[in-house]
């Protein structure tokens, strides 16, 4: 059975900074608050033209590059967001398209901030059943655009963004060990968007009474959190045969500093084992946990050969951990990089729209 290593990874934020000060005066709140209460001193926010595919796709190309990889080499792209930028089309098929990835499945996931962690695990089951050698596992959120600004309850929270990993098959020992997933759908109401799907189709009612907006029990999310971050590690370490203190680094869901103190408290484990990062970044939903790994190998701690653990928590409720050998690149095959690839792709796209309007025109719809 080959195992699946993480070869690649990327990160892609916005080009716009919203400071807490910025903040203060959208809303009744300020820095000392928001820092004080939550850890965070900044978020990027989506600008016009920015959205869950093109940051999802800077990512994608920024991870294929690393592990030296081309779009084409990808037999599977899975999208984990919770700000998809249809109901369908999945945002994953927007990425395919802007990445030329043509000989790759795609298909969205909704796990809400757990997301990344359960398409890394669902990444891993497909190159290990042999269903698949490369895999991209994508977490890209825009949840500014679901973001109530007058609501100091969460807008002070989110933050956009994107992260990418490549999984490949190798028969080299490491890469994805345990993982677990678990779901609690009865506390579903504590953290929601209640309108635009099918239950509460957009409606005039539903514009007017904001139910197009995220909604938060904020108390209960919390409670809930600290609970299961420290379960979920635990999990996950005992299912890869480690013990808690073998685990070099954590890489949490960046929700809130208190929740991570309160897992590494619960952990046993110092707080330098984790990784954190919402400071800059705030709440990137199912992205947080892949930019923070990114900075974490930027910052020299995380090396090939340690030990990480990624946990997560969200909407759902769901929450999970996958616990991971870190590998790095495999030897490349290609002489030119996933980077020059980006026109081709642009190109290739353009002719494929034109070859399909040329189809109808000349032989009909069906033709
Ligand atoms: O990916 C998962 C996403 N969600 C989460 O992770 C949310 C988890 N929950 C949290 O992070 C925290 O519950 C919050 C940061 C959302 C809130 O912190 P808290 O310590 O639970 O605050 P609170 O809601 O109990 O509010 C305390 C006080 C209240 O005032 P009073 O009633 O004591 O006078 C709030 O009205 O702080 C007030 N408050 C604020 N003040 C300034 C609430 N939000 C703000 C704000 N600025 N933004």
């Amino acid at each position: 059975m080959p195992n699946a290593h993480i070869t690649g990874w990327g990160m892609s934020v916005p080009a716009k900074v919203l400071t807490n000060s910025d903040l203060s005066k959208i809303v009744a709140t300020n820095d000392e608050w928001i820092r004080e209460r939550t850890g965070i001193h900044q978020r990027y926010i989506a600008g016009e033209g920015e959205t869950s595919s093109s940051l999802g796709t800077d990512a994608a190309f920024k991870a294929l590059k690393l592990a030296g990889l081309l779009p084409t080499d990808l037999d599977l792209i899975i999208c984990s967001t919770s700000s998809p930028e249809y109901i369908f089309p999945a945002t994953a098929c927007l990425i395919q398209d802007r990445l030329g990835a043509s000989n790759a499945g795609a298909f969205d996931l909704l796990a809400a901030c757990s997301g990344f962690i359960y398409g890394l695990n669902m990444g891993a089951q497909a190159i290990r059943s042999g269903s698949a050698k490369t895999v991209l596992v994508i977490g890209t959120e825009t949840l500014s655009r679901f973001v109530n600004w007058e609501d100091r309850n969460t807008c002070i929270l989110f933050g956009d963004g994107a992260g990418a990993f490549i999984l490949q098959a190798s028969e080299k020992p490491g890469g994805v060990m345990g993982s677990v997933m678990h779901s609690d759908g009865s506390g579903g109401d504590y953290l929601s968007i209640p309108a635009s799907g099918s239950t509460n189709p957009a409606s005039e009612i539903t514009l007017r009474t904001g139910m197009h907006f995220i909604h938060m029990d904020g108390k209960e999310v919390f409670r809930f959190a600290t609970r299961v971050m420290t379960q979920a590690t635990h999990e996950a370490a005992q299912k890869s045969g480690w013990k808690t203190e073998d685990i070099n680094l954590v890489v949490p869901h960046q929700a809130n500093l208190r929740i991570i103190d309160a897992a590494a408290r619960g952990l046993k484990l110092p707080i330098e084992k984790f990784m954190i990062n919402l400071d800059r970044y705030g709440n990137t939903s199912t992205a947080s946990i892949p930019i923070a790994t990114v900075e974490a190998v930027q910052n020299g701690r995380l090396q090939p050969g340690d030990k990480v653990v990624f946990v997560g928590f969200g909407a759902g409720l769901t929450w999970g951990a996958l616990a991971a050998e870190w590998s790095g690149p495999l030897p490349s095959e290609h002489y030119i990089s996933a980077e020059w690839y980006k026109p081709w792709a642009r190109v290739r796209s353009t002719l494929r729209r034109i070859w399909r309007a040329l189809e109808e025109l000349l032989f009909g719809r069906g033709g």
